[in-house]
């Protein structure tokens, strides 16, 4: 029996980072209101099951960080006729760092997997997306990319990148016929909070992570952050001085 077609405007979404967290809620959101989902991530057994448990959902497992894997998986999506109207770039890590040593290991993978992945993913995709004329894409940044946070050494930046990277293409991408938005989220319970001890403010689930993102690419908006209390906070403290927001974030911190 074929599926009802799709509640959404996009027959066919990619989520890379589907199998756990933020990124499974939303795979299966998208899948439930009837897109086709392509899930990728490096567990294949978790993608699997999601697959099992979901005739809407294809898996395409990969390392983000293996350019030449990346290319196999766009080739793949092009074969199988799966080219995204939507494609979500969640993939991401977190260590937090405490004291003032840098390890350049824990940082690298932070900007291997958080930002150099997503870079992989639009120079193997956009070529294709160009060329049909349409396509959204949505990379997954972090509020804490709007500036330095403690603990957030290594992961911070890589947020912070990926905004940056956002806001410089989309006037390109906007040129091109495409859409392109960067998604902030605030704290959301995950295995990748879960390494948190301390108290993490306005904390929502990932379900409802996934809602307030689908409303917002559905708005087609370019910034997508939440939870809204939190973010008008992190807006008013991006604009203190520096004098300010130390005392801030001292307080923070002790
Ligand atoms: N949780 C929060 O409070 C929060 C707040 C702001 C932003 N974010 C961002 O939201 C995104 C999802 O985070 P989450 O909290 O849902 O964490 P999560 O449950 O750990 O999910 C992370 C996802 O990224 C995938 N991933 C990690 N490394 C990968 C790699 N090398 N190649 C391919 N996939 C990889 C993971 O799958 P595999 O391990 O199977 O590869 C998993 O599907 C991340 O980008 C995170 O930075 C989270």
């Amino acid at each position: 029996m074929n599926a009802p077609p799709t509640t959404l405007p996009w027959n066919t979404v990619w989520v890379i980072g589907a199998s756990f967290g933020i990124g499974k809620a939303f795979a299966e959101l998208c899948a439930d209101r009837g897109a086709t989902v392509i899930a990728s991530a490096r567990s294949a057994e978790a993608l699997d099951e999601m697959a099992a448990a979901n005739g809407q959902i294809v898996p395409l497992p990969f390392d983000v960080t293996d350019a030449a894997a990346v290319g196999k998986a766009v080739a793949e999506i092009q074969n199988r006729n799966l080219l995204p109207d939507l494609t979500l770039y969640n993939a991401g890590i977190y260590e937090p760092v405490t004291g003032w040593r840098v390890d350049a290991d824990l940082f690298a993978r932070h900007m291997a997997v958080n930002y150099m992945g997503a870079v992989h993913v639009l120079d193997g995709l956009l070529p294709a997306l160009v060329a049909r004329g349409s396509g959204h894409v949505a990379l997954v940044a972090s509020l804490s990319g709007y500036f330095g946070l403690p603990k957030a050494t290594a992961y911070g930046p890589s947020k912070a990148a990926l905004i940056s990277l956002c806001e410089s293409l989309k006037l390109e991408i906007d040129a091109a016929g495409l859409d392109l938005s960067v998604v902030n989220p605030g704290f959301v319970e995950t295995r990748l909070t879960d390494k948190n001890d301390f108290k993490m403010p306005y904390l929502v689930s990932p379900e409802d992570a996934a809602r307030q993102m689908l409303e917002g690419l559905l708005r087609k908006d370019f910034e997508i952050a939440f939870p809204k209390p939190f973010v008008r906070r992190m807006k008013l403290t991006r604009l203190l001085p520096y004098s300010l927001y130390f005392k801030v974030m001292k307080r923070l911190v002790s």
